[in-house]
């Protein structure tokens, strides 16, 4: 039990889902539901809604990425929080006492040791940083142009070569072996006996969330050694996938545009020189929830990637993702194959003005894969001109607005005398072809999520989906028809699930609506943040379905039917004998 239920009631009431969101997501009344664009992933039409007419089950589903939950989760998921800590925030702000104890707060508690072991350690490479043992890493940050202010304004340290110092420090302050490899700070040796620390010499670079916690560090190497960085992996405070570093710096640099760079050097280098609104994904390519997390403090990305290969294929990749969060894109052309920090080094003394120089010239996402594309084609010959301009309204046709592609059609179709309205006509087809795929491709992922197939919570993944979307049918009539429960238990007993999750929250449902306890109340609790998720996704699926008591009869059957099938791998292996006593089981269920 984490918190006594009658405390999640009234946090509940006091704390109105729809006030909750409304400072992440701008909402309009529609009909019974609130609406509005989802947080959580980037869109255009809004399909993030709020059900909150009743308090105890008041919820937020997306129909886009299939995301649902309570007040309780949504905290969860768009500050970062673990469950108590959320509950927590929403005490705090409703100006409710926690309760004195009853709640089991240890992941609370070693997430709070995380970060204490983790500041601890910063303090420790930074001081080493300027002593003797550090010397060689100062000399190195020295010798990458850095001062002594910008090191400690990015808290950079040195992890010196001894294979037990930071633990040693870390033990000494009261820290336990378990902290500092939950940490990731220490690793257990194979042997089973003690640990020794996961950075060495290397200089480091602590990771930084908004709330100015040190969640990770990345550590590098002085030497042409592989791997040139060493992250921290994930860990219960870290997931590098859905972090950046130095967005703590850059989302109080006062202005509304982020420079998205590959690397914690460049970020520092084009931060001294003067730039601080610059951010880097941590040795990954940039996901969706980082873009999600950019668009809350940017309305505009500039892509500052190296001028390589590698760089290139990162910004192609990055220009989508961004696009697809809301955010209009600027692309850096960083002059002779540099990355910002070797062209701001480059420039000496002027660095600082010729960065400048060059994001002021970054043209958009567009222009730059029109320009790239052109270097595919021979444009003196008319089948390179006419193969060229098949790519690009191919190109043209991912743009969502219409009145932009008018304006690049134009633009191609002037510089090539070619009729525009043709082009039109040829851009439109593509486009809508391209907007039905996305719009199927959504609907088959959901579809995917919501019959579990595919899911590491589904282990039953080899039965029939037959049962499934009974099983699922059958938890959601539950929960809507608490009356109903003694009659389904009566007639369908967990066994007969299929679906292990499904099992689980039959389960649980039953249990609950016989107790008279309110079926929703405590979910976000009582299952993982996945778990409860699927439910809120077949609660949405079913939210348009009516369930009559005939389609209750129905989901009972179907469940009973498929209980005595046999998996095919079992019935090959039958004897003729068996088989025969199976086949009339069967029978006798149909009947
Ligand atoms: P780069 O190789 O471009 O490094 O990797 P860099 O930022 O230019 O660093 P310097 O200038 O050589 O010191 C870009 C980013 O990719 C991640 C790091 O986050 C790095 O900043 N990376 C790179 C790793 O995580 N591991 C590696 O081994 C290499
Ligand atoms: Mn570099």
């Amino acid at each position: 039990m984490a918190f006594p239920e009658s405390f999640i009631q009234e946090l509940k009431m006091r704390n109105s889902i729809t006030e909750v969101v409304a400072p992440y997501v701008s909402l309009k009344r529609n009909g019974r539901n609130m609406v509005g664009l989802c947080p959580f992933h980037g869109e255009k039409t809004p399909s993030f809604n709020i059900y909150d007419e009743n308090t105890d089950n008041a919820h937020f589903y997306c129909f886009g990425c299939g995301v649902g939950g309570d007040v309780i989760s949504f905290v969860m998921r768009i500050e970062n929080l673990d469950y108590v800590d959320a509950v927590k925030l929403l005490a705090q702000r409703a100006g409710m006492d926690l309760p004195e104890t009853g709640y089991d707060d240890s992941m609370s508690r070693l997430r709070k040791r995380i970060f204490e072991a983790n500041r601890e350690a910063a303090r420790f490479y930074y001081k080493s940083l300027y002593q003797p043992v550090g010397r060689e890493g100062l000399n190195y940050l020295h010798g990458r142009m850095l001062t002594d202010r910008t090191i400690r304004h990015f808290g950079l340290g040195f992890a010196d070569d001894d294979w037990s110092s930071l633990t040693k420090h870390l033990k000494s302050l009261g820290f336990s072996e378990h902290e500092l490899v939950a940490a990731n700070l220490a690793v257990q040796r194979r042997s089973g006996n003690g640990v020794f620390d996961r950075f060495t010499n290397r200089v480091m670079f602590p990771i930084i969330d908004l709330r100015g916690n040190v969640i990770a560090f990345g550590g590098r190497i002085m030497t042409d050694q592989k791997p040139k960085y060493l992250n921290t992996s994930d860990t219960p405070v870290f997931k590098k996938s859905e972090n950046l570093f130095s967005l703590n710096n850059a989302k109080n640099a006062g202005t509304r545009t982020l420079l998205l760079c590959e690397g914690y050097m460049d970020v520092i280098a084009v931060s001294q020189a003067g730039f601080s609104n610059a951010v880097a994904t941590l040795g990954t390519a940039l996901t969706q929830e980082q873009a999600m997390l950019m668009k809350r403090y940017a309305d505009e990305v500039i892509i500052c990637y190296d001028a390589d290969e590698a760089g290139q294929k990162a910004t192609s990749r990055a220009i989508p993702i961004l696009r697809g969060a809301g955010l209009p894109v600027r692309v850096l052309t960083i002059p002779n194959g540099k990355d910002p920090d070797e062209f701001i080094k480059s420039q000496g003394a002027d660095g600082p003005e010729a960065f400048r120089a060059i994001i002021e010239k970054s043209g958009n996402d567009m222009d730059y894969r029109l320009q790239k594309l052109r270097g595919d084609y021979d444009l003196e010959t008319s089948d390179g001109k006419v193969q060229y301009l098949e790519a690009a309204s191919a190109v043209i046709a991912t743009l969502d607005s219409a009145i932009e592609q008018d304006v690049y059609a134009a633009k191609l179709c002037r510089e090539f005398g070619v009729d525009k309205n043709a082009f039109m006509t040829q851009l439109q087809k593509r486009s809508k072809r391209r907007s039905r795929e996305a719009y199927r491709r959504q609907q088959q992922k959901l579809r995917k999520d919501l019959s579990g197939r595919g899911d590491r919570i589904n282990i039953d993944k080899a039965r029939v989906p037959r049962s499934s979307s009974a099983e699922e049918a059958l938890v959601v009539y539950l929960i809507r028809n608490p009356d109903a429960a003694p009659f389904i238990a009566a007639q369908v007993k967990p066994e007969q699930f299929q679906n292990a999750l499904m099992r689980r929250f039959y389960t649980y449902f039953s249990e609950r609506v016989q107790s008279g306890a309110d079926p929703m109340l405590n979910v976000t609790a009582d299952f993982t943040p996945d778990e409860a998720n699927i439910l809120y996704q077949i609660i949405g699926k079913h939210a348009s379905i009516a369930q009559t008591r005939q389609s209750l009869e129905e989901y009972i059957k179907v469940i009973r039917e498929e209980s005595v099938k046999l998996r095919q791998d079992e019935v090959s292996g039958m004897s003729g004998e068996d088989l025969n006593a199976y086949l009339e089981k069967l029978r006798k269920v149909k009947q």
